[in-house]
């Protein structure tokens, strides 16, 4: 039975973005931006979530992506926006948790650390993520059933595996959101619905120049070469293979 539907799904055609209904939390500067601009351009349906509402709006006039104001680490932001990004895109195939709070900078040692700046760092990196993905749940199940696939991609960093010196509230976040997605996808797969963890290692974006205000950024990955690996790994999970074979996560680089 299993060898039949490997069979089957081998008969599919190869996934591209066109027409994939996709969510990018954190879509205004960075990282978030380079995906909304690579995933319009090719073709996909997107909403984009962030904080600042001119922000929100001059990315969605210039890419076309639905914009919603909003704040993952608020627990009451998170049904309306879920319930808004569904009923725009009507449905949705492709959660990117991707916003992310460093905390105040310069960055602290943990003696230093106050308790709410750790909190603030887990409501919005941790638990903001996991209510969003449970609050769309139903959706990506849903898309899943259909036969489009669903995945999740959270962004992820080194800090979740390295205890690098005055990183430790948001490396303490990032470990959670590691852990979770790991725990997600070995619940979520037998419903059609993956989880990728990725680090797109150090990027030349606003969050590292505050983290790291005299780094090199010579030496820095551009935020939209970071956009296009997470974008081939999504399109590498939806694409017809054996679960085995499909990319899970990459932690590389510096600390950010
Ligand atoms: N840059 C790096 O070197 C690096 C390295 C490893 C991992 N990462 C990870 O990569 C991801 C993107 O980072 P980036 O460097 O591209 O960041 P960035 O340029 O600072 O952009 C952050 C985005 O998230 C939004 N945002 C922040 N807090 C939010 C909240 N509470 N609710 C909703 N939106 C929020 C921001 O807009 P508003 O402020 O208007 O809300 C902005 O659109 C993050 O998960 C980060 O941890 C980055």
């Amino acid at each position: 039975m299993k060898q039949h539907r490997t069979d089957l799904r081998k008969h599919l055609p190869t996934p591209t973005l066109s027409g994939l209904r996709v969510a990018v939390t954190g879509g205004t500067s960075g990282l978030g931006l380079a995906l909304v601009r690579q995933l319009r351009e090719g073709g996909a349906q997107v909403a984009l979530v962030a904080r600042t509402e001119e922000a929100v709006e001059r990315v969605a006039l210039e890419t076309g992506a639905l914009g919603l104001v909003g704040d993952v680490g608020r627990k009451e932001d998170i049904y309306p926006l879920a319930l808004q990004l569904t009923g725009q895109l009507g449905g949705l195939d492709v959660l990117i948790n991707n916003a992310s709070s460093l905390g105040p900078t310069p960055l602290l040692p943990l003696a230093d650390t106050d308790c709410e700046d750790l909190e603030l760092a887990l409501a919005v990196n941790l638990v903001g993520p996991f209510r969003l993905t449970k609050a769309l749940f139903g959706a990506l199940t849903a898309s899943a059933r259909e036969g489009r696939c669903a995945v999740v991609v959270n962004v992820s960093s080194d800090a979740a595996v390295n205890a690098y010196p005055h990183w430790g509230a948001y490396g303490a976040s990032k470990a959670g959101l590691l852990h979770l997605t790991s725990v997600w996808n070995e619940e979520a797969k037998s419903l059609g619905v993956q989880f990728l963890s990725i680090d797109p290692g150090d990027m030349d974006t606003p969050l590292h120049a505050a983290a790291i205000p005299d780094a090199d950024t010579s030496q820095l990955k551009r935020p939209e070469d970071a956009a296009s690996e997470v974008l081939q790994a999504v399109l590498q999970a939806l694409s017809p293979q054996e679960p085995e074979e499909r990319f899970q996560s990459s932690l590389l680089g510096e600390p950010s």
